[in-house]
């Protein structure tokens, strides 16, 4: 389910293309950039889930005309602006409708990479519970899921902002929040994929997953 929370002070207003622009994936866009280019698939498809305004795949795509880009969002004033972000990028499919917490959207597509950035604190557990188990089906053999955000660690919030910004979230909705760095691991690690979490600006963490390869592909 899509859930309308406010999480900034104003939403974001469409340019005539109907653009949206959000000064949060502008500000950690580069920073994201660094982290997953290096590690991005040799080939193949690139799934993102939520993809909002559309910025972070527009500028993936651009880096990597060699993979093929899949973009999603529920909401379809999203969707019009991720295509439109990605006009002109032949390696953009346009934006898919996706609502992570409905089970079956892995069965459409194998993918080499899944993306998710800053999503994690919007949904429920069991929407979670569906997204990992989801992701873990869709990845193809090597394939890699990226999940960035802010995480509680140890069961903690670890800073004012963090503390301020979880307790609106679920002054709005009791069933969303932060979810646990730690619980996240463990998770993905039962979905046997390869854990790595790397520490991100202000706050954030990148946790990543890699599927086992299959020995030949
Ligand atoms: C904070 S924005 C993040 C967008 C983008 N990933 C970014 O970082 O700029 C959250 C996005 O999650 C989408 N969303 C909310 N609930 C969702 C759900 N159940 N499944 C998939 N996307 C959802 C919203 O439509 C919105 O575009």
């Amino acid at each position: 389910m899509i859930r309308r929370l406010r999480t900034t002070p104003t939403e974001p207003v469409a340019d005539a293309e109907g653009r949206l622009s959000a000064p949060a994936a502008l500000r950690n866009r580069d920073a994201i950039l660094d982290v997953l280019l290096p590690r991005m698939p040799r080939r193949g498809d690139v799934l993102e889930l939520a993809s909002g305004t559309g910025e972070h795949i527009a500028a993936l795509a651009a880096h990597r005309p060699d993979l093929d880009f899949h973009p999603s969002d529920p909401d379809p004033s999203r969707r019009t602006s991720i295509d439109a972000h990605c006009r002109g990028l032949p390696n953009v499919a346009p934006a898919g409708d996706i609502d992570v917490g409905e089970p079956g959207w892995a069965i459409e597509k194998a993918a080499d990479m899944v993306l998710v950035v800053n999503l994690l604190h919007l949904i429920s557990d069991a929407e979670l519970s569906v997204l990992l188990d989801e992701a873990s089906r869709a990845l193809a053999p090597g394939g890699l899921l990226a999940i960035y955000g802010p995480f509680l660690r140890g069961g903690l919030l670890t800073s004012e902002g963090d503390r301020s910004f979880d307790a609106s979230l679920r002054a709005q909705d009791p069933a969303v929040g932060y979810k646990d760095v730690d619980m996240l691991r463990t998770v993905l690690q039962v979905l046997e994929l390869a854990v790595e979490v790397v520490e991100m600006p202000a706050n954030n963490l990148m946790v990543l997953g890699r599927a086992k390869a299959v020995a030949g592909l």
